[in-house]
């Protein structure tokens, strides 16, 4: 089965490609000059597309990242059926429809925190999202999505796979936390899970988001006089959550407070203020980022087996 990625989560396909022990396709993605998206499948890639069932390696973030994940699923499935009109008349052999045959693997699934209705008259954007892609795929693997109940009623095989196995690897060697913190209640089964492999306590906090870079925590006795914490959630955006809740276990005697997620998104000087904040900043590589210190690969990898089992 080939791997494929366009510019976003390029470094994922091709390690992803290494452990799957599948061959690695390039496609090509650019930018017009007026911002809109460009992708093409390279001639070379035609023959594997049709001969096997592909893996398709995408981003949903920034929007471009939208735009060029379904514009990359429209080539692929106008390859597999057969459909190779165009105006220059290029390449335009005969070829049958070998029938349907995309898995799309995201590692990062834009507008996840956008999973409910918090005010009357929004969009359930997750969920738009998902629907669209479940059109044009077969199946899909989601990396550490903020909330999977969003996607639960998809017309195609979803797994939803998290990168914590690694993350708690990556952290148990260059850290070796004594106490694993969630800094709210929705990251308490990550935290959970990367301290049960690492063997250490874990404990959570109350958040109160007041606007998009402002949160609150409810005070909190925990047990971590003299310890070294690491701060586990899903994604890091502005920092304020780890900043928040670092400062309460700096207050509470921790001697290094350390921060893990998946995506680091980073934003608008995130990285700076968490300088002031905590003793290290890690993440996988779903986003690139300065602290990509671990693979998304093995945790896509193993969604992506999960859905090629179900789909035979
Ligand atoms: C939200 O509940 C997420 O799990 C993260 O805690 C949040 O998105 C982090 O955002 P920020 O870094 O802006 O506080």
């Amino acid at each position: 089965m080939p791997v494929l990625s366009g510019d976003s989560g390029l470094e994922i396909a091709e390690s992803l490609s290494m452990i799957m022990k599948m061959d690695f396709t390039k496609l090509e993605t650019r930018k017009f000059p007026d911002g809109e998206s460009y992708v093409r499948v390279p001639e070379e890639a035609i023959e594997s597309i049709r001969s096997e069932e592909v893996i398709l390696v995408s981003n949903t973030f920034p929007d471009s990242g939208i735009m060029k994940t379904l514009f990359l699923l429209s080539a692929i499935n106008d390859i597999r059926k057969g459909n190779l009109t165009n105006v220059k008349q290029e390449g335009e052999i005969q070829l049958g429809d070998v029938g349907p045959g995309v898995i799309l693997a995201i590692p990062y699934f834009g507008y996840a925190r956008q999973d409910k209705r918090f005010s009357w008259g929004e969009s359930i954007s997750a969920k738009v999202i998902g629907e669209i892609l479940s059109n044009h795929c077969e199946g899909m693997v989601i990396l550490d999505l903020h909330e999977p109940g969003v996607l639960n009623e998809l017309k195609v095989p979803t797994r939803f796979v998290s990168s914590m196995p690694e993350i708690a690897n990556f952290l148990s060697i260059d850290v070796k936390p004594d106490f694993i913190l969630s800094p709210d209640k929705g990251a308490i089964s990550r935290a959970t899970e990367v301290a049960n492999i690492i063997g250490s306590k874990y404990s959570y906090l109350e958040k109160r988001r007041i606007d998009a870079h402002t949160i609150e925590h409810t005070p909190k006795d925990l047990d971590v006089d003299r310890k070294i914490v690491a701060i586990v959630d899903d994604m890091i955006s502005t920092g304020g959550t780890i900043c928040r809740a670092s400062d309460a276990l700096r207050r509470q005697g921790a001697t290094e407070v350390h921060a893990a997620c998946t995506h680091g998104l980073f934003t608008g000087g995130a990285l700076s203020r968490l300088a002031n904040h905590v003793d290290g900043v890690y993440t996988t590589n779903s986003l690139s980022n300065p602290r990509a210190n671990v693979s998304a690969a093995p945790a896509l990898a193993r969604g992506i087996e999960e859905i090629i089992r179900e789909l035979r």
